[in-house]
């Protein structure tokens, strides 16, 4: 079996586990690429995993787009989780709508308010939940395991793309026909909120349009950190 084999079937096995063994469980897609693989995997084969999506507000229309997509391919719906509008309404008169690129502490505030706050609400009640996380795809996730024990939301939380490289990603998809956001065909390996996600140059790093004026340790935002730190317990 190649190496590419191998990674799949063991991340299928992954989603098969999860499916049997960690009901009610929930899959966290941003729409991107390595969220298709994930879905297209949960989907084909039904698999009881419930996907969400948390609709920040702020997202391209190309993103938005992808909801129809999933529709038109699969006959499925993703569920949408929205930020609360008082809280948006509040940040956005006390700051101004676009007050993240003030300072780090703005931005994590907004994320908090548009995308933390919203999981905490996605997560509930589960057992478990799925994200498209690579290791290779930032400095603050060398160290991603597939399984890690979910302290702050009291569950499981899975990562089974953890050792897949973007090639693996756009091979799979590729490979299965699987529909995906146009912005990856125009300079955009990592796709997050509108305002907050450029396109990159050859060469750069493929998260070098995600909050491209801050460090690259601080660009997390926030839905993997846990009292804001990352989390790495394997199991
Ligand atoms: S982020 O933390 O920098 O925004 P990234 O875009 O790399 O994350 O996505 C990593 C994983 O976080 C995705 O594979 C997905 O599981 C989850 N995620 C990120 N954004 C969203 C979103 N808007 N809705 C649901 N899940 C998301
Ligand atoms: Fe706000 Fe930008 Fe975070 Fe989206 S990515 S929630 S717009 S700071």
């Amino acid at each position: 079996m190649s190496d590419y084999a191998s990674r799949l079937a063991a991340t299928a096995a992954t989603l098969e586990r999860i499916a049997s063994e960690f009901t009610p469980a929930v899959f966290a897609s941003s729409l991107a690429a390595e969220d298709m693989v994930l879905t297209d995997l949960i989907l084909r084969k039904q698999l009881p995993i419930r996907i969400f999506s948390l609709e920040t507000g702020r997202l391209h229309a190309e993103t938005l787009g992808m909801l129809d997509k999933i529709k038109q391919t699969y006959g499925a719906e993703v569920a949408l989780y929205k930020p609360d509008a008082a809280a948006v309404a509040d940040y956005v008169s006390n700051h101004g709508l676009n007050a993240f690129y003030d300072s780090v502490e703005m931005r994590k505030e907004c994320c908090r308010i548009r995308k933390v706050e919203p999981l905490k609400r996605a997560l509930a009640g589960n057992k478990a939940w799925v994200t498209g996380q690579r290791r290779a795809q930032a400095a603050t996730r060398t160290a991603l395991a597939v399984q890690e024990d979910d302290a702050a939301h009291g569950m499981q939380k899975f990562n089974p793309l953890a050792d897949w490289s973007e090639q693996d990603v756009w091979h799979y998809i590729r490979n299965n026909n699987v529909p995906y956001n146009p912005l990856h065909d125009k300079g955009y390996p990592s796709i997050g909120c509108e305002p907050c996600t450029r396109a990159i140059q050859p060469g750069e790093d493929v998260r070098a349009g995600r909050w491209w004026w801050e460090n690259p340790e601080s660009k997390e935002c926030g839905l993997h950190l846990v009292d804001g730190k990352l989390i790495r317990i394997k199991q």
